[in-house]
């Protein structure tokens, strides 16, 4: 790749963190057992990553995984990979579908935050966006919860819309809602159009995370190398590692994540070059 940068024997790529990722065993899609859980966190050491949070789903495709399941999935597998000496720490979380009940969901303690902070992890529905979804977002914002939504490049109405997606996120306070790429979508494993979708939001500045999404050791392993050069090319080494390393520490930690606001100019053109992109592959 043109302007690629080498991230081979580069110290700084350690000890990243993946906030989004599907380790724990036999929950929902994801690691089919503790085997398979072990070896995930095998190859998420090699990569570089220092810490994994656990976000299994709440609410797709009939996977409502129960809170203390999660923790206590997460405490078993902190044991085991404690006895195979593998250095990778397990933090818990979910990826929750967005609903209309998350609200009070979170206040049954049914679904909760990464780490217990006040991020929560949303995914939208795969083809469309609800109406109503800005009130929503205020809701769970004046209730002192932050967003991150889970790879939004994937979602086919922000495809079709992108303007409007970035209009919603750019009509919040920066940083009330942080936005999460998948690595698969930036290496274009994802289809071509998430492939736009996410070096358009890597560009402009409106990426704030790259997660793996990792749900085994095949078919979405957490590799995550590939991605980072890609990232690093587009967005620079420091930008890369915040998303990777510096951001998910501060979420984790219960810390506030403050972007910079993306360039108009930027944005502009970066949107009418998505668009021109997009309509060649419709
Ligand atoms: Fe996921």
């Amino acid at each position: 790749m043109k302007n690629a940068i080498s991230i081979q024997g580069h110290n700084s790529i350690q000890k990243m963190l993946d906030l989004h990722n599907h380790i724990l065993p036999g929950i929902d899609d994801g690691a089919a057992d503790f085997d398979e859980s072990v070896r995930m966190a095998k190859i998420m050491v090699a990569e570089g990553f220092r810490a994994v949070v656990a976000t299994p789903h709440y609410g797709r495709a009939g996977f409502y995984s129960e809170h203390a399941t999660v923790r206590r999935l997460v405490r078993e597998l902190k044991v085991e990979l404690c006895r195979q000496q593998i250095n990778l720490v397990v933090y818990p979380g979910m990826e929750v579908l967005l609903s209309p009940e998350i609200p009070e969901l979170l206040r049954n303690r049914k679904v909760f935050t990464l780490n217990d902070s006040p991020y929560i992890l949303i995914e939208f529905p795969q083809m469309g966006l609800p109406a109503g979804l800005d009130n929503f977002i205020s809701q769970l914002l004046s209730d002192g919860k932050k967003l991150i939504i889970a790879h939004p490049e994937k979602n086919h109405e922000i495809q079709r819309r992108l303007d409007h997606f970035v209009d919603l996120v750019n009509s919040f306070r920066l940083g009330d809602i942080l936005i999460q790429i998948t690595a698969d979508s930036l290496t274009n494993k994802a289809g071509h159009k998430a492939f736009l979708a996410a070096k358009f939001l890597l560009r402009t500045g409106l990426a704030h995370i790259i997660s793996t999404d990792a749900h085994s050791c095949s078919e979405r392993p957490p590799n995550i190398r590939e991605a980072l050069t890609i990232a690093m090319a587009i967005a620079g080494r420091e930008r890369t590692m915040k998303m990777v390393r510096d951001w998910p520490e501060t979420i984790v930690s219960g810390g506030e994540v403050i972007p910079e606001r993306p360039d108009i100019k930027v944005l502009r053109q970066s949107l009418t070059e998505f668009s021109c992109s997009f309509r060649k592959c419709v």
